[in-house]
């Protein structure tokens, strides 16, 4: 994992949670927590992916460890925050960042494809916050950061169970803001355009495209690289953003969508 030189470590003695540790955009996240000194749980549903993640940062000579869990089911959300509790005592940042996309519009996609699609990208948040808020109330605070899409800002064809689910994703991340920021949880998203991982090349290459197709359609020259989106996340669960609340932030190189 390719780490700026010079981090800060503004996340020492703190637990951070990622959900969706051992893809393209999670793996980032936990590299980039660990290495700014944070002891970090990584989850996936992906255990082989998860441990990989984990042996980077022990290697790097960072502090992680991995859970195995599904959070499709919300008993899987519960048993995480309930591990991180009785193994670490306290979790101060929790990055919901697990996603799925089915692909095709209402008529190619079926039931299952939409149900799986609420449960993955919007239910887990709800029970991994609902295990983690008295947690992080208790202790004075917290932060959480969750991965939505610029998708779930600007609808665009093609794509309706993915792009529903990030729109309630940026929705549901302003209403928790909203609902707890009096007691010091702070809770923001990242809504990135394209970013180079496996979730987007498998998508490229299923529509016969490339990844300098994408290139060219960013004002920037380039769709954008997983640690640059894990720099935001980071950012956005420090104490730097201590006045940010409720904001989704953008990450596009000036994409436009809509
Ligand atoms: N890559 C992009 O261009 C892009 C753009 C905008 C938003 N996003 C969002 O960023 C996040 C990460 O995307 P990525 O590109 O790294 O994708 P990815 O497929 O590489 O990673 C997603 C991870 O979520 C995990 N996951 C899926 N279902 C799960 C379940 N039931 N339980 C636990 N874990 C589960 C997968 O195993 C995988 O490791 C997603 O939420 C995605 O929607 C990605």
């Amino acid at each position: 994992m390719h780490l700026p030189p010079h981090l800060p470590r503004r996340f020492i003695d703190r637990t951070v949670v990622v959900a969706g540790a051992a893809g393209g955009i999670g793996a980032a996240i936990c590299s980039r927590f660990a290495a700014e000194g944070a002891r970090v749980v990584t989850t996936d549903v992906n255990a082989k992916g998860a441990a990989e993640t984990v042996a980077r940062i022990l290697a790097d000579g960072g502090k992680a460890r991995a859970l195995a869990s599904d959070i499709a089911a919300p008993e899987g959300c519960a048993a995480i925050i309930g591990d991180v509790i009785a193994t670490e005592g306290r979790i101060d940042v929790l990055c919901n960042n697990a996603g799925i996309n089915r692909r095709g519009d209402l008529l190619s996609l079926t039931p299952e494809d939409w149900r799986l699609s609420f449960a993955v990208n919007l239910d887990a948040m709800f029970h991994l916050c609902r295990a983690a808020l008295p947690h992080m109330i208790a202790a004075g605070g917290g932060a959480i950061v969750n991965t939505a899409s610029q998708w779930g800002l600007h609808p665009a064809p093609g794509h309706i169970a993915y792009y529903v689910t990030q729109a309630a994703v940026a929705s549901f991340t302003q209403n928790l803001a909203r609902d707890h920021a009096s007691q010091q949880i702070r809770v923001n998203a990242v809504c990135p355009g394209e970013i180079h991982t496996p979730m987007l090349e498998a998508g490229v290459k299923r529509a016969g495209r490339s990844i300098a197709d994408l290139d060219r359609l960013v004002p920037l020259g380039r769709i954008g690289r997983p640690g640059e989106v894990a720099a935001l996340v980071a950012f956005l669960a420090s104490e730097e953003a201590a006045f940010i609340c409720g904001s989704l932030v953008e990450i596009t190189g000036a994409r436009a969508v809509a």
